[in-house]
């Protein structure tokens, strides 16, 4: 008998996180690999906020603090909603969780029944799908096509539903594919949201900021003002501000839906990092000039990647209008033989080859929900980036 739970066996670790460990094992061994697997910006925290952050420390904010979220901070998210989204939220809507991941968490918690259906268009943050397994959910996977950017249709959509379906999840943009949803996509999706009012929308906006040129990030919720009585918007401070390890998300909804999720929070971590929170009200509301910079330079990164990749033999992809990833279809590698005689027959296939023959750690298309395909993130500095790039280019050259 064991003493996990039977619910356990449907739930994968995190596959961002065993691709990375695997990519770090073979370092330690000695081995050249980089790594294009991490979703996080290479550079540090901004100066201003690692200040705030040890500020806090000195002056002693190291107390509990509010389940839900300092005041201060709240308050913060309400403005930032307002300057940037034009959503209104009071700070009672508000609440600050360990990373947008917490949050996420706590909501599929709060809401689940047994057998609620969650919709999640594929290929998807991986975590979407264990999350509602953990919470007894369904999930409901809609693949969406490269032909159509990868973005989830209204006809899908309204398909997707059911009497079950509790939420749709929209990652916008997206990880891994970048894919950003225009004015038109979102009016149509609300449109359909519109005609189901027992669905709910979770909409994650945590690469809001990270968006390039001919691209612009709008929220659904600009469109239909009325879905925020049944919508929850997930963002947090991790990709924007360079502070993944902070662990500071928050989310804004009705105060019903937030109240639920204080009361989990507060029978389980107790709150967010004090620290953390003090730290993510001085990014939230200081110098955001370091945002452009970043952002041409990620431009620069993303240019060079898509160039390569598809100029590789076997590999193509389009063009990601946000976030820091690039989704590559190597479709035009399968069937193929490697050097030593491996045909390859899955992106997973493909994934290791790259990792043991050109030494770069990439992810698979499968652990997003869609192959054959493998995600690279450009989150990585442009000469390594190049070398990658080049390093793939030349193993792909190398099948037959
Ligand atoms: C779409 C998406 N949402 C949420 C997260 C996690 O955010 P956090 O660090 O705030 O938990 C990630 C991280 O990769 C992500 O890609």
């Amino acid at each position: 008998m064991t003493v996990i739970a039977q619910h356990m066996n449907a739930i994968r670790q995190s596959a961002a996180s065993a691709a990375s460990a695997l990519a770090m094992e073979l370092i330690r061994q000695g081995k050249d690999v980089i790594r294009l697997t991490a979703g996080e910006p290479d550079f540090d925290t901004p100066d201003h906020v690692r200040i705030a952050g040890i500020r806090a420390i000195i002056e002693g904010k190291t107390k509990y603090p509010p389940v839900p979220g300092i005041p201060e901070l709240r308050n913060a998210v309400c403005r930032k909603l307002r300057d940037d989204n034009g959503l209104a939220y009071e700070p009672n809507q508000i609440i600050a969780g360990a990373g947008c991941k917490q949050v996420i968490f706590n909501a599929l918690a709060v809401t689940l029944n047994p057998g609620d259906e969650v919709i999640i268009p594929a290929p998807y943050f991986g975590c979407y799908v264990d999350q509602t397994l953990i919470n007894r959910g369904i999930p409901v996977c809609v693949d969406t096509t490269e032909a159509n950017r990868f973005r989830l249709t209204a006809e899908q959509l309204d398909a997707a539903i059911t009497p079950r379906t509790k939420w749709l999840i929209l990652n916008n943009p997206s990880n891994p594919t970048g894919t950003v949803y225009t004015p038109d996509d979102l009016k149509a999706l609300a449109e359909v949201l519109g005609r189901h009012p027992q669905v709910w929308l979770l909409t994650d906006d945590i690469y809001e900021h990270l968006v390039y040129e001919g691209a612009e990030f709008h929220s659904l919720l600009e469109y239909a003002p009325d879905l925020a009585e049944r919508a929850l918007v997930v963002n947090g401070v991790s990709k924007t501000y360079a502070m993944t390890g902070w662990r500071l998300g928050y989310g804004a909804g009705p105060v019903p839906l937030i109240k639920s999720m204080v009361k989990l929070q507060s029978q389980s971590t107790s709150g967010a990092c004090s620290i953390s929170q003090w730290a993510a009200l001085a990014a939230l509301e200081g110098d955001h000039g370091f945002v452009a910079q970043n952002l041409a330079m990620f431009q620069k990164r993303r240019d060079l990647a898509v160039k390569a990749l598809n100029a590789a033999p076997g590999l193509s992809c389009v063009e990601p209008g946000g976030a820091f990833y690039v989704y590559v279809s190597c479709a035009g590698l399968l069937g193929k033989q490697t050097p030593d005689g491996t045909v390859l027959a899955s992106d997973g296939d493909v994934v290791a080859f790259l990792l043991n023959h050109a030494n770069v750690a990439t992810m698979q298309g499968g652990s997003f929900g869609l192959s054959p395909f493998f995600r690279i993130s450009f989150a990585t500095k442009t000469e390594l980036l190049e070398e990658a790039c080049q390093r793939i280019a030349e193993a792909c050259a190398s099948v037959r």
